[in-house]
């Protein structure tokens, strides 16, 4: 074939699945810490959460691949992304979800268009039976976040910032940790772009404490159980990636109460006008709770922060009453 005869056809990347989310400048916790601190609004992706960006690659990739089915164990955030992009893919999906899953949650999943099976008495045992669904030919697992191209999915929240920070370069971040998908994404991001040197503030909540039990333990440790009402951080074990960037970046694994991530969801419900659940308001808890402040008393982070992101994760378990609950509960 001569060179002039060779094809030309350029084949479009598909567009991503998520939206690019603002980057907001909180004057209310900006004059608090004394820094700019600037919220990543991934409450306002169309799924509800971060989720549907590494979902969203790992979906389209494994369509541009052939696969003619999803599956999913999960009936929280990454069960409703994963419903999401199969959506918006025009592919069928079948989630498994353990007996506990509140009704509500099933019948939401129906009426987005997924297969519902509902088996076993815990995660471990929707999850057990989705990989022998997706065993089958043209079936993929949609991992709720331990794969990579979900962490390269995440990791878009980075370029974002630094295309809305306009040449600032940020002192600190501060994700909210469940099986550490959102964290591996943020800090492959933040090593693609050179910014491998700012810290990392990870949240989690008591009880569900998975990555600070490695933190803490230096081993890959295994949790024996889920007694905090942030369900969505309820990873008895993070990924193993997750597990090794702990030696490899400055990470600083927190620990909230659920009062004080409850407390969180409140005020920045008041503060922003944004509903969050339990999940995130433990990662709005590093400002609110004076978590970094404490850090920098003790001299983990420096005295001085000029810039502070915190990444509001989103969420859909949270409604207009659960903040009145929660206020309650927290006496606020
Ligand atoms: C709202 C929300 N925030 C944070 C997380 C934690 O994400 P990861 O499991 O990727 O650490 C989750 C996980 O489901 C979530 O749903």
């Amino acid at each position: 074939m001569q060179s002039s005869e060779v094809s030309s056809t350029i084949v479009a990347p598909a567009p991503p699945l998520h939206i690019v989310t603002p980057l907001l400048k909180s004057r209310k916790l900006s004059s608090k810490m004394g820094a700019s601190v600037w919220l990543k609004l991934e409450s306002v992706q169309t799924s509800g959460s971060f989720k549907s960006r590494g979902l969203g690659r790992l979906c389209q990739k494994s369509v541009a691949e052939g696969c003619t089915n999803f599956v999913s164990s999960s009936g929280g955030n990454a069960g409703l992304a994963a419903v999401f992009c199969a959506q918006e893919l025009g592919m069928p999906i079948t989630v498994v979800v353990p007996e506990p899953t509140p009704p509500f949650i099933v019948a939401k999943l129906k009426d987005e268009g997924a297969t519902v099976e509902v088996v076993g008495k815990a995660w471990d045992d929707a999850n057990e039976r989705a990989k022998v669904i997706a065993s089958s030919p043209g079936s993929v697992l949609i991992h709720p976040f331990d794969h990579p191209e979900i962490w390269t999915g995440h990791s878009t929240i980075v370029d974002e910032i630094q295309a809305q920070l306009m040449g600032v370069v940020p002192d600190l971040l501060v994700v909210a940790v469940g099986g550490g998908g959102l964290m591996n994404g943020v800090l492959e991001g933040l090593h693609r772009i050179g910014w491998g040197e700012i810290p990392v503030v990870a949240m989690e909540t008591k009880g569900a404490g998975s990555l600070n039990a490695c933190a803490v333990s230096g081993e890959w440790k295994q949790l024996d159980a889920i007694t905090s009402v942030a369900k969505c951080l309820g990873a008895k074990r993070v990924s193993k990636r997750s597990f090794e960037w702990l030696s490899q970046h400055k990470i600083l694994s927190r620990v909230v109460t659920d009062k004080q991530a409850l407390s969180a969801c409140v005020r920045i419900a008041d503060d922003h006008r944004i509903l969050v659940p339990p999940a995130c308001g433990a990662a709005m808890a590093a400002v609110y709770e004076d978590v970094i402040s404490e850090a920098q008393k003790s001299g983990e982070l420096p005295d001085r922060l000029e810039n502070i992101v915190a990444i509001v994760c989103g969420g859909n378990g949270v409604n207009l009453d659960s903040i009145y609950k929660w206020r309650e509960e927290c006496e606020l």
